[in-house]
């Protein structure tokens, strides 16, 4: 039996985390999402299962995450096995790059602090919080869910200006990743960041034409990164392959404080 906290449940890439590992009635599964009422009534209606927990938790409110983790620790008797840090922003900005953000400096710093609140800062207090009962649990593995697009080498091989505030906080993340592997990695604690590849998960779905056609540019970015790509995974293969990863990744098979895909190698589309 295995006890996990998954942030961001409410959709897409989490939602399946909590599908597939709750599969296994001796699982325990505590998902942490910002609107507590809709996301049970899903779970209720998709999966109704029993070894579900969904607790309210903005990744951003240090303090809810301190509750969030009273709650936890109140039902696994002070354990854990495993934090997902999968709750991200990527806001509409993603279609465009530095030339046209810079035309309003205000609106651009706030987007970089707003990505760097939620998709750096928000794992940095998640796994903080969690670390004390990580501690105590036996698999003691802590991931955050990261993206190729973080790279450099991927962005320069298919000189991808888009996504800019995005992939600058999953990059800084990366880091958090390296500093907290750096902290308890000889307390037997893995921590790891995980590319799920590109999944179809409708998280940058685009309303309108102009936005159509700023989203094809970045796709055929994405082709000349990756000449072979052909557009997002299946939710459920990537989620199964995430999962698959983060069951066999130890700190002995060099996979502590690492930045690595869901397949092992590369290129991540
Ligand atoms: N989809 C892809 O192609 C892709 C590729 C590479 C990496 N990833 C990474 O995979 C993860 C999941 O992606 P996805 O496509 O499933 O994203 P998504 O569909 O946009 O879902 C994001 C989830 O994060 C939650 N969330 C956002 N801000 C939050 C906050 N402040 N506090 C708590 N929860 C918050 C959302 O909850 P609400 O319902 O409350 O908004 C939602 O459950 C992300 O880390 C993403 O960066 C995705």
């Amino acid at each position: 039996m295995s006890s996990y906290v998954i942030i961001g449940v409410s959709r897409g890439v989490g939602f399946e985390f909590v599908r597939q590992l709750s599969e296994n009635p001796a699982n325990t599964i505590f998902g942490l999402v910002r609107n507590k009422a809709a996301v049970e009534s899903k779970v209720a209606a998709e999966l109704g299962r029993k070894n579900i927990h969904i607790v309210q938790a903005d990744t951003t409110d240090s303090e809810a995450l301190k509750k969030a983790a009273e709650y936890v620790s109140d039902n696994t008797n002070g354990t854990l096995d495993y934090i997902i840090a999968n709750a991200a922003l990527q806001a509409k900005t993603a279609l465009v790059g530095f030339d046209t953000l810079s035309k309003d400096p205000k609106a651009l710093e706030e987007d970089l602090i707003e990505h760097y609140r939620v998709n750096t800062i928000g794992p940095v207090h998640l796994f903080n919080i969690f670390m004390p009962l990580i501690l105590k649990g036996r698999a003691k593995k802590v991931i955050a869910i990261s993206t190729g697009i973080s790279d450099p080498e991927m962005t320069l091989k298919g000189d991808i200006f888009q996504a800019t505030p995005y992939s600058m906080s999953k990059a800084a993340l990366n880091m958090a990743v390296a500093k907290f592997s750096a902290l308890y990695r000889e307390k037997g604690v893995l921590v790891i960041s995980i590319c799920p590849g590109a999944v179809d998960t409708g998280s940058l779905q685009t309303e309108t034409e102009e936005d159509g056609k700023l989203g094809m540019a970045m796709f055929e970015r994405f082709k000349r990164y990756s000449p072979t790509f052909q557009g997002p995974a299946k939710t459920e293969d990537s989620v199964k392959s995430v999962l698959a990863l983060l069951h066999k990744a130890t700190i002995d098979g060099g996979y502590a404080g690492i930045f690595i895909s869901h397949t092992e190698g590369k290129p991540y589309l």
